[in-house]
């Protein structure tokens, strides 16, 4: 009995060891004991890593059911590709959330005190605060924190270039006084850093990129033209594509990860012989992803992992050096984590999903539910569980996995698991 009681105590401590312990005080206010956990030390060797990335949660669209999963599973870190808020205005009864707000809320976010209070109703939220508590998160901003689909000081609801500057210095400074970063992130006026490596010892580099601060404005299209695929437009801006290819060159890791927004892939949204594209994804910019892939190539860049957020569906898919030709090279994988409640409930299969499976060889899967991805890492294989929900417009969803897949180390594309 004595030997099971001193069992129990050792693994206690080792329990309370294997993380960092932490809470806010603030005048009389103490907050909840948050955990978490540093990454190891560069180069360690690492035999496993479990991590879950998450996007999309717009809070009058849904319960946050899916961090309530998600904080129960056992992970070392949490990735967030962008649209932690949106910037809609939130009406008397919460949306779908049915509580009563006061009409504060009920305005386009454009001031600073307007995005602080946005971020701090979310922070109400138990669920989100249980996936706080328990993980580290590695935040990154998509269009949604600012507006929806702005490029660089553009925005796309005609605000003046003055206006639209002071509005993205509010965000940020929201962005970083309510999410975990790194002091180089601290906004300078209307900018702030946030693309930034995360080396995970011997077994992953994390790439997170900025997607929206860089870029040239999307081209008005539906389909490719010349200008779209123009390799002097840019996703990334040239010293971030300079940063993203110096990383991927000298690493010495088994797994080399571009933590990002937008669909990267692909993704002809026509079943038949046209093409339709969506002008805000790298489609919109397929000479600069083009130009990607061929230095990656060059690299010898071996097991790219590609994560994005942002579409509000789920797909696994190869990443074609000529996506004309499935025979093509694969250059990496693409997983699409889709949103935790933006688009409401959602539906397993819909029109688009089924358009985007006929008309993209390079997709395996596709799902158009809410919830989030888990991955496990060893240096061995990548598994990816797509995590699902079959309603958030009401609380206590129950949470499966509705698909898995398995990319092996040295052996580019994907295998069902
Ligand atoms: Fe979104």
């Amino acid at each position: 009995m004595h030997r099971w009681l001193l069992l129990a105590c050792c693994l206690l401590i080792l329990y309370w060891l294997l993380y960092y312990w932490y809470r806010f005080r603030s005048g009389k206010e103490i907050s909840t004991v948050g955990r978490t956990k540093t990454v190891p030390a560069f180069g360690a060797q690492v035999k496993s890593l479990s991590f879950a990335f998450a996007s999309c949660q717009r809070w009058d669209e849904g319960f946050y059911t899916a961090y309530k999963h998600m904080a129960q599973e056992e992970l070392d870190l949490v990735f967030h590709l962008g649209d932690y808020i949106y910037e809609n205005k939130i009406g008397p009864t919460g949306g779908v959330r049915n509580v009563s707000l006061p009409p504060v809320h009920n305005n386009q976010t454009v001031t600073l005190s307007q995005y602080r209070l946005r971020y701090s109703l979310h922070k109400t939220d138990p669920d989100l605060q249980a996936a706080h508590v328990n993980f580290p998160w590695v935040v990154s901003s998509d269009d949604h924190e600012v507006e929806n689909n702005y490029a660089d000081d553009i925005s796309e609801y005609g605000v003046s270039l003055e206006d639209f500057l002071a509005q993205r210095a509010a965000v940020y400074q929201a962005f970083y006084e309510n999410l975990p970063l790194r002091s180089t992130s601290i906004p300078n006026g209307p900018d702030m850093l946030l693309y930034r490596k995360l080396t995970y010892g011997n077994l992953a580099q994390f790439n997170v990129l900025d997607t929206r601060q860089y870029r040239d404005d999307q081209i008005k299209t539906i389909t490719p033209t010349e200008e779209t695929m123009d390799p002097n437009r840019t996703m990334l801006g040239q010293e971030q594509e300079r940063w993203l290819l110096n990383n991927l060159g000298n690493s010495t890791v088994t797994w080399n990860v571009l933590a990002q927004q937008i669909i990267m892939a692909q993704a002809d949204h026509d079943s038949g012989p046209n093409m339709i594209i969506g002008n805000d994804l790298w489609d919109g910019y397929a000479g600069a992803r083009k130009r990607l892939f061929s230095e990656i190539k060059e690299r010898k860049v071996k097991n790219l992992v590609v994560l994005t957020g942002d579409a509000h569906r789920n797909f696994a898919a190869e990443l074609k050096e000529n996506f004309d030709d499935p025979d093509s090279a694969t250059i990496g994988t693409e997983f699409l984590g889709t949103s935790i409640t933006s688009g409401k409930d959602g539906v397993d299969m819909d029109s688009l999903g089924m358009a985007w499976l006929a008309a993209n060889p390079h997709m395996k899967f596709h799902n158009s539910q809410r919830g989030y991805v888990s991955c496990n890492l060893t240096n061995e294989r990548w598994l990816t569980d797509f995590r699902v929900v079959p309603y958030v417009t009401k609380p206590g969803a129950p949470i499966s996995t509705r698909a898995s897949f398995v990319v092996e180390n040295n052996r580019p594309g994907l295998q069902e698991a």
